[in-house]
């Protein structure tokens, strides 16, 4: 049995960030990081427009309290208050860290780093390496590991967490190489496996992002918290659904419909193309319901509508947003300089995850959990109960910054402002902590079963035939515009679709590089988490942020301001709700 001191799951922003701290604060211990791709092509690597801070470069006005209310109010008043103030005012001193380390932002022409406007801030605060952020923070990252002797475990997927008796102690893993299964026990084990995007037949997310830490801590009975919030970038490039990033915007380009007009004047006057993304994705949707969509052939009533940056200048776009401009000339054949480029919204980012403390430690149950109703004059804070030495931090975790809405350019942020945090808390975690007991056996021979479960399958459905009929399910059925009876009919769905999971088979039936079983094991991940989704989405009879019913069109903060927690069991879900933290800002009507 593989053992170390502390075990990381995934390789991002926020497994990595986290590993660097724990390494930082903690030179001795045994540190490793377990991740299904190489960490550098984590999806952090594909994070574009920037990671925002009120480092008052260019908007001296600035400062950590207009940037948490901000995030509050783009979060429709469900986000955590003590959490945002850790997020927004921790921000600055977060990015001169990475800065130090060698992370190469762009710069204003006396040599601070640049900022740049994004969609729902007051200031102009993003910062950013071209439109290529994420990919230049993770790099350093990632040599900075290497730097500090962070034992990394690549091309291993994690099958199971071992949880017993409420104590995480490690994880049982299988190496897509050879099919060599492991058993690691550790004293303290983290989840930074990202979102899953893939859950969606249209996604700017990677073919990796397909929520197996969610699915794998829902197995082993831990809450999935807010699952109903998925957001929609709004401009998804048409028809492949990768990500044109906000900052096309945040640089000045429109958003126009068949008609010409830049429609953001009637959905939100006063941000125009720079509204929060739940707004902006409402909008466009609407646009294009109501015919003033445009065909590819040119023709009024299509599915989609432009961005248009022509007047920006090709040397302007070259400079601050060239990867853009890349993808739509790679990948539609769109010269954006001379042509506007076809954009629709497209799954984006999970608001909801593993619920943790702003410590990073996951949260198993509120002793406040129940149906209550939000009374404003009487503020409660959650008591929670956590899992002893289970950690979660980034996409995967629900801490929770983001609420019911992110805003960009939130998110690079918090996978570094709470990796770092949980990082620290580890490390002062496991000191004097002994290597917990594991039966090592019984754990192999469980993830041996499953594997020959699944390689003795003799049914007579291919993996991707039923992937892709899940994901159209989940398109149809939990999109930017939700009612009961389209969610109703599309968990019915789901259901079917787990049987029919019982008939798939794998042509490859051996261990070097079997994939297939790698999708299989994928498949049951997005699976579980889509009836996460629509089980707690049926169950939110309200619309706040991204969750939008066109059956409950208003927010309702007496019966909704409150977090949803989902408990997976093989007979269905069940439903528990815990309070929203309020510090600063009462709940207020949204405008823009
Ligand atoms: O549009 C973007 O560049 C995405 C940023 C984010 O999701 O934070």
């Amino acid at each position: 049995m593989l053992e170390h001191d502390v075990i990381i799951i995934g390789g991002g922003l926020a497994g990595s960030r986290a590993a660097l701290e724990v390494a930082r604060k903690a030179p001795h211990l045994n540190i490793a990081l377990v991740a299904k791709t190489h960490p550098i092509r984590s999806h952090s690597v594909a994070a574009q427009g920037g990671i925002a801070a009120s480092l008052k470069n260019v908007d001296p006005a600035d400062d950590w309290r207009a940037h948490a209310f901000d995030t509050v109010k783009g979060s429709d008043y469900l986000a955590d208050q003590d959490a945002v103030e850790i997020l927004t005012q921790e921000a600055p001193e977060v990015i001169i860290d990475l800065e130090h380390m060698g992370v190469l932002f762009s710069r204003l022409p006396d040599g601070r780093i640049a900022q740049r406007a994004f969609g729902g801030h007051s200031h102009n605060r993003t910062c950013y390496a071209a439109d290529k952020t994420g990919h230049a923070i993770l790099h350093e990252l990632v040599n900075n590991l290497r730097r500090y002797g962070v034992r990394i475990y690549d091309e291993w997927y994690v099958m199971r967490l071992i949880l017993e008796e409420e104590q995480a102690k490690g994880i049982v893993m299988y190496h897509v190489h050879d099919g060599h299964l492991e058993v690691v026990r550790a004293k303290a084990v983290m989840f930074a496996t990202g979102g899953y995007g893939r859950a969606f037949n249209t996604t700017s997310n990677d073919f990796a992002s397909t929520g197996d830490g969610l699915a794998m801590a829902a197995l082993a009975g831990i809450p999935l918290q807010d699952m109903e919030f998925v957001q929609f970038h709004p401009t998804g490039l048409y028809p492949v659904g990768v990500l044109i990033s906000e900052a096309v915007r945040g640089e000045g380009a429109y958003l126009i419909n068949s008609q010409g007009d830049r429609f953001m004047a009637n959905y939100a006057p006063s941000r125009m193309e720079l509204a929060p993304r739940d707004i902006t994705s409402r909008a466009i949707t609407l646009e294009i319901r109501a015919g003033r969509g445009i065909h590819p052939d040119g023709r009024v009533g299509g599915p989609f509508i432009y961005l248009d940056l022509r007047h920006l200048g090709r040397e302007k776009i070259m400079s601050r947003i060239p990867f853009c401009w890349e993808e739509a000339h790679r990948l539609v054949g769109i010269d954006a300089a001379e042509h506007p480029m076809p954009v629709r919204p497209t799954v984006h980012y999970s608001m909801g995850g593993i619920p943790t403390n702003v410590e990073g430690q996951v949260i198993i149950s509120s002793a406040l959990a129940g149906n209550f109703q939000f009374d404003p004059s009487d503020p409660i804070s959650p008591q929670d109960n956590l899992v002893d030495g289970l950690f979660a931090a980034g996409e995967a975790a629900c801490v929770s910054v983001h609420g019911a809405n992110r805003l960009g350019s939130n998110s690079l942020l918090e996978c570094v402002v709470y990796g770092r945090r949980t990082g620290a808390a580890i490390a002062q975690f496991v000191q004097g902590r002994k290597l917990p007991e594991v039966n090592e056996q019984s754990y192999l021979q469980e993830a041996r079963n499953q594997i020959q479960a699944l390689l003795g399958r003799s049914g007579g459905l291919r993996i991707q035939q039923v992937r892709q009929d899940f994901q159209d399910v989940m398109t149809s059925h939990c999109g930017v515009f939700r009612t009961e009876a389209i969610m109703q009919s599309g968990l019915d769905k789901i259901h079917q679709l787990q049987e029919q999971y019982q008939q798939i088979y794998l042509d490859d039936r051996g261990t070097l590089w079997n994939t297939e079983i790698i999708e299989a094991l994928e498949l049951r991940s997005l699976m579980i988490v889509g009836q996460m989704i629509l089980t707690s989405a049926l169950n939110r009879r309200e619309s706040r942020g991204a969750h939008s019913r066109e059956d409950f069109s208003q927010r309702d903060d007496p019966n909704f301001l409150k977090h949803t927690l989902a408990y997976y069991s093989p007979a269905g879900i069940d439903l528990s709700y815990r309070p929203v933290k309020i510090t600063c800002f009462q709940p207020q009507e949204r405008k823009y």
